[in-house]
């Protein structure tokens, strides 16, 4: 079996960063799931469908043409139904309108299959909620990044700082505290890690350091 190691948290909680570095250095596939519901929020959105509409959602998700371009030492460019995400894949419009699709049942199993189609040899690192719980149930390591909302608003804030974002810290606070609350209210996948997940809190721990932990747990799983 193709081995899986999966990273799931909250938003801010590094996973993407952590799990990114882990695939490149493991030399394995990297699924950033969250990518993938981002994409379908904006494709939505240039459709005109309501993000709580979820029978158009459901087909929109299964007939989703969604690519990933490789890009030189950056992320990938995402292209959804032919039409590239570009930076509007990372505003927060879009991290609203992929948590709010992501409550409804019927659009994550329709997105389940392509994400369990990244299990690629050599193997995968899979980032996300619900890649340890729901998606990759047999993940050889399964970690849960934690921090707190204060440290991850900042992260974020960094990060679309860097993008070009006007944000604010407040703002972001607010934002990620609704989404954690959506995240981890909904019936189906909430947000919450794996019974056999190792649960790291990341609030005083440097990017490098999450990575040497994360890697020294699957090398010694391995
Ligand atoms: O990780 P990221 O911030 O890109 O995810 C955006 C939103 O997509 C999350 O707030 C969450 O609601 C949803 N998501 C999910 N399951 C995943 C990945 C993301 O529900 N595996």
């Amino acid at each position: 079996m193709i081995p899986v190691l999966a990273i799931d948290g909250p938003s801010g909680s590094g996973k993407g960063a952590v799990g990114m570095a882990v695939a490149e250095r493991l030399g394995w596939h990297y699924l950033d799931s969250g990518a993938v519901y981002r994409a379908l929020g904006l494709a939505a959105g240039w459709q005109g469908i309501a993000c709580d509409d979820e029978a158009k959602l459901r087909d929109l998700a299964a007939g989703l043409d969604l690519r990933f371009v490789a890009a030189d030492g950056g992320e990938p460019a995402v292209f959804a139904n032919g039409r590239e995400c570009g930076a509007l894949l990372r505003s927060p419009e879009t991290a609203n309108a992929a948590s709010r699709l992501a409550a409804l049942g019927s659009v994550r199993e329709a997105l389940l299959d392509r994400q369990r189609a990244a299990r690629s040899a050599p193997g995968l690192v899979a980032d996300g909620r619900d890649m340890g719980s729901y998606v990759f149930p047999d993940a050889f390591l399964k970690v849960f990044l934690t921090a707190s909302a204060e440290v991850r608003a900042q992260r974020r804030y960094d990060q679309l700082k860097a993008k070009g974002f006007g944000v604010t810290l407040s703002q972001l606070i607010q934002e990620i505290r609704e989404r954690d609350e959506r995240d981890a209210r909904r019936a189906v996948a909430p947000l919450k890690p794996a019974e056999d997940a190792v649960v790291l809190d990341s609030s005083a721990l440097g990017l490098q350091e999450v990575i040497d932990r994360v890697l020294a747990m699957a090398k010694s799983r391995q």
